[in-house]
């Protein structure tokens, strides 16, 4: 398969010169692209029908969001699992992870279709597998699902609900697991997609209808669409490097929303780069899957 040149549109939707832009998921219910500035410790909420974002401090780095099939979001903090509730901004934890941990914090996180939350962490400083991948239950309870991660990152599930994509960034590819949606249960683990270091380090990632995968690339200045196989099929160049994640939203699934970071660049790399930071937006094409809400 030959990989199609980009020629996507890309626009800006929030300007937002975001720390670390992460996280953005489509909440249907209320219309709005939810998303995180992890470092900033703040939870966005962007109306695009209103062209407003606005943003609530957490009060500790939040790595990942979602919705919740209750009022508020759920929130994977830099000691665990939180609610927000949108209406006052209070923040109650409902479960520790790491919060012994003084070094790590959350990353990226996403619901599985039997409303669990995923979440894994990282050291602060990138220290190599000092990081975990945990499961949040719907009563709260905590379970550690994958050791000695770096940088967890990017996870999704395919439509028929029996695969569960995963990335530890620093390892340049998407591993894929058996995943039993009944017990939450992962086994099987094997590489799909090698991602080489010229292209970034894989960070977010979303799936589509057709089961092809999505991945920002951090450094890399780009969104690609893979297909399940692992072949490259489509890159979106963006106007900034430190691209982290992505998701379908709006109301027909084909806007494709991506997040980025402004950290750590230099004057020099942030003037050559006046978008970094930006929660940006495009129609590639294809439709998107629904975000699965925490049903605990
Ligand atoms: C993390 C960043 C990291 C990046 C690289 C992101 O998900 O939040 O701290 O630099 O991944 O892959
Ligand atoms: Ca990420």
């Amino acid at each position: 398969m030959m990989a199609r040149d980009d020629g996507v549109e890309v626009e800006v939707a929030v300007e937002a010169r975001a720390q670390l832009g992460e996280g953005p998921i489509w909440n249907g219910a209320s219309g709005q692209l939810v998303w995180v500035d992890i470092m900033a410790c703040r939870v966005h909420r962007f109306t695009p029908d209103a062209e407003a974002d606005e943003s609530a401090d957490v009060g500790q780095p939040v790595g990942a969001v979602a919705a919740r099939t209750t009022p508020g979001l759920v929130l994977a903090m830099r000691d665990g699992f939180g609610v927000l509730d949108t209406d006052t901004g209070d923040v109650q934890m409902i479960a520790g992870a790491e919060a012994h941990v003084k070094g790590n914090r959350m990353n990226d996180g996403k619901c599985d279709s039997a409303g669990r939350f995923w979440a894994g962490t990282m050291a602060f400083d990138q220290s190599p597998a000092a990081g975990a991948l945990y499961r949040l239950e719907r009563d709260h309870s905590v379970a550690k699902m994958i050791q000695g991660v770096s940088i967890s990152n990017g996870l999704c599930w395919s439509a028929d609900d029996r695969s569960m994509y995963y990335i530890d960034s620093p390892t340049q590819g998407v591993d894929v697991f058996d995943f039993d949606a009944a017990s939450g249960g992962l086994s099987n683990r094997r590489r799909v997609i090698d991602i080489p270091k010229e292209a970034g380090l894989p960070d977010g990632m979303t799936i589509d209808e057709q089961g092809f995968l999505w991945v920002a690339l951090y450094g890399g200045g780009a969104v690609r669409r893979y297909s399940p196989e692992g072949e490259l099929d489509l890159t979106i160049e963006l106007p900034a490097a430190q691209i982290t994640s992505c998701t379908f939203g709006g109301n027909d699934f084909r806007d494709l929303y991506i997040t980025s970071a402004a950290q750590e660049l230099s004057e020099e790399a942030l003037a050559a780069q006046p978008h970094a930071g930006a929660l940006f937006v495009c129609r590639p094409g294809p439709a998107g899957l629904p975000a699965n809400p925490y049903a605990g």
